[in-house]
């Protein structure tokens, strides 16, 4: 991991690989981690780039809420900060997802191609939005024990837990270990987020679509009508095996569908 300089802070980002620039944003609370069977895979053939947004993972904490249009803003700047001019691949998964409407919306010249994994385009509902300010501030008083005994309940599919256990506690040691003051941020954000739904027939860019099909938090109904509204139809894929963190608890079928989709991207070049 490196660290650079990011308008008033830094990020830590892993930057491996040479090829097309395939930018992988990690969920909440969560760090570039979640991302360890895609790296491995994709860094034979491309530059694969995996940061820790702010305020979490190793990247400091600091401002009291962190909208998603700055997350974007930051990831456009890192793209500065290590020279990649060309226009990357954006994978996100779940608030990497929310932060991914921000990119269409704000840098969408940076973008050549969109995934998806695990996410929604709607915004909470004002009952869900006031659950995460509460949660901000419960985490804030007590640690991350309440949001990391949350997440356990949601995240994964019911085999999950005992055959890929390593990779469960490792994601539950990355929440426990985050900078409360940088999840409330990022709860504020989402809290604050606006919808998408809007966005998806103007996306414009070949897109995949991923979603584990045990995924109670982004249900695969629901992230199969996200990719039938994008025109020209994206690629939908459930994963089996898989809750709301396919990429670990299935990477040999995520792996699969990113690979195919990154080289047919590179063949329509
Ligand atoms: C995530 O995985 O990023 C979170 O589940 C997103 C959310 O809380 O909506």
């Amino acid at each position: 991991m490196q660290r650079l300089q990011v308008a008033d802070t830094q990020l830590a980002v892993l930057d491996q690989g040479q090829g097309v620039p395939v930018l992988l944003v990690h969920g909440f609370p969560l760090d570039h981690s979640m991302w360890k069977y895609q790296i491995e895979h994709l860094v034979a053939s491309f530059r694969v780039i995996a940061p820790d947004l702010r305020g979490l993972g190793q990247s400091p904490a600091a401002a009291e809420v962190v909208p998603m249009e700055r997350f974007a803003d930051d990831l456009a700047l890192l793209l500065d900060a290590l020279g990649v001019q060309e226009p990357a691949v954006y994978v996100g998964l779940s608030m990497g997802g929310y932060i991914a409407w921000e990119m269409l919306r704000r840098h969408r010249e940076r973008l050549r191609a969109v995934v998806l994994c695990d996410t929604k385009a709607q915004a909470d509902t004002p009952e869900a939005a006031q659950g995460r300010r509460q949660m901000a501030e419960t985490i804030l008083r007590q640690g991350m024990g309440p949001l990391d005994a949350a997440m356990r309940e949601k995240l994964w599919a019911a085999r999950s837990t005992t055959r890929c256990e390593e990779d469960v506690e490792a994601v539950h040691r990355v929440i426990r270990g985050t900078d409360p003051r940088g999840a409330a941020a990022a709860l504020r954000g989402m809290a604050q987020r606006s919808d998408a739904t809007e966005l998806l027939p103007t996306i414009g860019l070949p897109t995949l679509v991923l979603c584990g099909q045990q995924d109670v938090l982004s249900p695969v109904e629901q992230m199969e009508q996200m990719a039938r509204a994008i025109p020209g139809g994206a690629r939908f894929a459930a994963v089996p095996e898989a809750g709301h963190m396919a990429p670990l608890e299935n990477p040999r079928e995520v792996n699969a569908h990113l690979e195919q989709f990154l080289h047919c991207l590179e063949q329509t070049a």
